[in-house]
């Protein structure tokens, strides 16, 4: 017999969760205004909520950290960071951040300006956040089939050449200083971006004379794949695919809370030396000295190993295959979820799902809570409230996935868990047809709403 699959690690520490009833999920679900992200950790029995920050270290970065060189300046964690992003990634110049969307703050403080256009594929909601707090634009590029959750194509994360020819063709090439292509692709589904589409875009961005930037939160999840499933790559090693990958980029901006797997931290790395000084003013300003930047050098150390076993191959899979078998155990029951199933998160369709529900009160929110409800799993919506506005017209942006995003945290719950998860979700669809009415915004704020929005349930 061939023997299963089992993790690349045993468990060393662990952290108590804890059930709740359904009256009691339904008391603090009204007092969180039905808001997922106003919960206590406590009032959550398994949370999928993101797998960003909520990781288990190895025991080789708790010792790194305990070797943290806390000093202001110079300190030895930096230079150890330092080598590891050259290394592994291949850049000159890096600066440590306090995390991904402070690295956008920087990095786009010098490249972003009032009425700039930033084409990408489906930009995730800070990196647009921060483009659009500038007055700039983000025209979503990402490959049709990205948009049909029931196609099985392997690289959903891919950029449309097409649609950013249209970009160049139909603005004035002086407002677009960047491309950038997030891999995997978060918003779409975890979806990966081919060597292929990366080395197209570069060559195109070149063609154009624009920077290329990798939001590069899960790339090692997007090596995975083109490891396992692009032609040429599968007796390459991640770290060669890793280093392929961003050979073509001319900056990066991490959030090492995800594939990284530290619990705080990021940062921006570039080959431009230019580019580099005029981030650097803002660095200090916003983040923190050159050398430790939002970070304590035990963080860098942490992250420095991190990165490390991070390209690891047992690493990954262990990690994708725990995602796959919740994803599996949905597909076999005819539940609709994005497919093929994504890096770092199964994705539940809920235009699929709840139908019947009109789309302004929200479908996707509305199957997020009832998940909570059933079985104190807590979700996230990834649709018409995090989608946001659009800033000119104020108008709600619907017409986009209605996903529900269940975030699996790197080496943290065991597949035992994924059971629940995938039951929970079985007994929410199959009394789908009794949940007809869905949520009303109460209260939201300007930009990014959804972390803070004030719901009433109809
Ligand atoms: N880019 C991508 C693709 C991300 O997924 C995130 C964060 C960021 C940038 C920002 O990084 O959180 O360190 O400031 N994603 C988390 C998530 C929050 O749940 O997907 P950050």
């Amino acid at each position: 017999m061939e023997l299963p699959f089992a993790e690349s690690y045993r468990i060393k520490m662990i952290a108590p969760i804890k059930k709740s009833t359904r009256e009691q999920r339904e008391t603090w679900l009204k007092n969180a205004k039905y808001n997922l992200f106003n919960l206590k950790s406590e009032q959550v029995f398994i949370d999928l909520l993101t797998d960003s920050g909520t990781g288990a270290m190895s025991e080789q970065q708790w010792s790194a950290m305990m070797l943290g060189d806390e000093s202001y300046a110079g300190a030895s964690s930096y230079y150890n960071l330092k080598n590891a992003i050259k290394n592994i990634l291949g850049f000159d110049y890096f600066l440590p951040t306090h995390q991904g969307r402070a690295a956008e703050n920087v990095l786009f403080s010098v490249l972003v300006e009032d009425g700039d256009i930033v084409p990408g594929n489906s930009h995730f909601d800070t990196t647009k956040g921060h483009i659009e707090f500038r007055k700039a634009k983000a025209i979503d590029c990402t490959i049709d089939e990205a948009f049909n959750t029931e196609l099985e194509y392997p690289f959903k994360g891919n950029v449309d050449i097409k649609k950013l020819e249209k970009v160049f063709a139909e603005n004035d090439n002086k407002k677009i200083k960047f491309i950038i292509i997030t891999i995997t692709n978060n918003t779409s589904g975890g979806q990966p971006v081919s060597m292929e589409n990366l080395r197209e875009v570069s060559k195109f961005a070149k063609s154009k004379n624009v920077m290329l930037v990798i939001d590069s939160a899960r790339f090692a999840e997007n090596a995975y794949f083109i490891k396992t499933r692009e032609k040429g790559y599968a007796n390459k090693t991640i770290k060669e695919i890793v280093a392929e990958m961003y050979s073509y980029a001319d900056v990066m901006t991490m959030s090492s809370k995800k594939d990284a797997i530290v619990n705080m931290g990021g940062f921006i790395a570039m080959n431009s030396k230019e580019l580099f000084d005029k981030a650097s003013v803002f660095n200090i300003m916003f983040e923190g000295f050159l050398t430790y930047g939002g970070m304590s050098g035990r963080d860098m150390n942490a992250l420095a190993q991190g990165l490390d076993e991070g390209t690891e191959f047992e690493t990954i899979e262990t990690r994708i295959k725990q995602v796959e078998y919740l994803g599996n155990k949905l597909i076999d029951w005819g539940i609709p979820i994005q497919r093929p199933v994504g890096g770092h998160a199964v994705f539940l369709d809920a235009d699929k799902i709840l139908p019947n529900i009109p789309k302004e009160e929200f479908r996707a929110q509305t199957l997020a809570l009832e998940l909570y409800l059933e079985a104190g799993i807590r979700g996230v919506e990834i649709g018409a409230i995090l989608a946001d506005r659009d800033p000119i017209t104020r108008e709600n942006r619907f017409g986009g996935l209605e996903l529900v995003r269940l975030a699996i945290p790197r080496r943290t719950y065991t597949n035992n868990h994924m059971d629940v998860v995938a039951v929970a979700i079985k007994n929410v669809f199959d009394r789908r047809h009794e949940i007809k009415r869905g949520v009303e915004i109460l209260k939201e704020a300007p930009i990014m709403r959804h972390f803070t929005v004030e719901l009433n349930k109809l």
